[in-house]
């Protein structure tokens, strides 16, 4: 089983965007697949999806009430997700520390658990990185992202984990964006894809369908699926 964390230092570069994608492109290769929302104060993973309004959340197992069997839900291509609660009562009571623990206890027919991580290098980053065998960092293609990126690296590193690449999202070619060549000098780590700025992109959001599924033939899409062969190789 392949735990990826995908991780930046800064938010809004697109992690639970590729997270959701990413998860059902591999789905659509016939990989089980899995997708955690570790997003505890920020989590909007299941905003990418039309889910039925979830009575338990993985913040629910994470405190020991549940069991993740109750929270998955089934999306396009048959990926399974587990949401994370949007109610500050139930925010308040998680413990991020346990999902290396809920982790371990996932079935072991899923071949990938994707881990939607979130930004900054607060505790609940770091229970989502320890929690995964494997790190892809996604930035943008500007200075900003790339240093932060080079922070979660130094993180990651520091943690043990295995950091498998990086993904440079929203590239539009201009001409003050970061060259992929400059940020993999910078990162120094495979380059895993690159995905262009896409305006269905957030048409797709809108409609809570992943652009995968919504718009297959979207440059964004075409550029998901190339990485989701790339992950579903190793
Ligand atoms: N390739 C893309 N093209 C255009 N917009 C994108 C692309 N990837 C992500 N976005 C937009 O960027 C915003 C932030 O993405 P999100 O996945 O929420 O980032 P993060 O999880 O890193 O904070 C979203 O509104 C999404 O619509
Ligand atoms: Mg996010």
């Amino acid at each position: 089983m392949h735990i990826i964390s995908f991780a930046s230092g800064k938010g809004g570069v697109g992690r639970t965007t590729l997270v959701a994608n990413l998860g059902v492109a591999l789905a659509k290769l016939g990989k089980r697949t899995l997708l955690l929302d570790g997003c505890f104060e920020t989590p909007d993973l299941a905003l990418h999806f039309k889910l039925e309004k979830a009575f338990y959340t993985l913040n629910d197992v994470l405190a020991g009430d549940t069991s993740l069997s109750n929270v998955v839900q089934v999306g396009p291509e048959k990926v399974e997700i587990a949401p994370a609660a949007l109610t500050l009562e139930q925010i308040k009571k998680t413990k991020p520390e346990r999902l290396s623990e809920v982790v371990k206890e996932i079935d072991k027919k899923f071949q990938y658990v994707l881990i939607d991580t979130p930004g900054g290098l607060r505790r609940d980053t770091v229970a989502a990185l320890r929690a995964s065998s494997e790190t892809i960092l996604v930035t943008t293609p500007d200075m900003v992202a790339v240093s932060d990126c080079m922070k979660t690296k130094l993180i990651v590193e520091f943690l043990g984990i295995r950091l498998k690449g990086f993904i440079v999202n929203r590239v539009g070619n201009e001409e003050f964006e970061l060259k992929t060549k400059e940020i993999q000098e910078i990162l120094n780590l495979p380059l895993l894809g690159v995905v262009p700025e896409d305006d269905s992109m957030s048409e797709a959001i809108r409609k809570g369908i992943p652009i995968v599924v919504y718009k297959p033939s979207a440059p964004a899409a075409q550029a998901i699926f190339k990485i989701a062969k790339k992950i579903g190789k190793s």
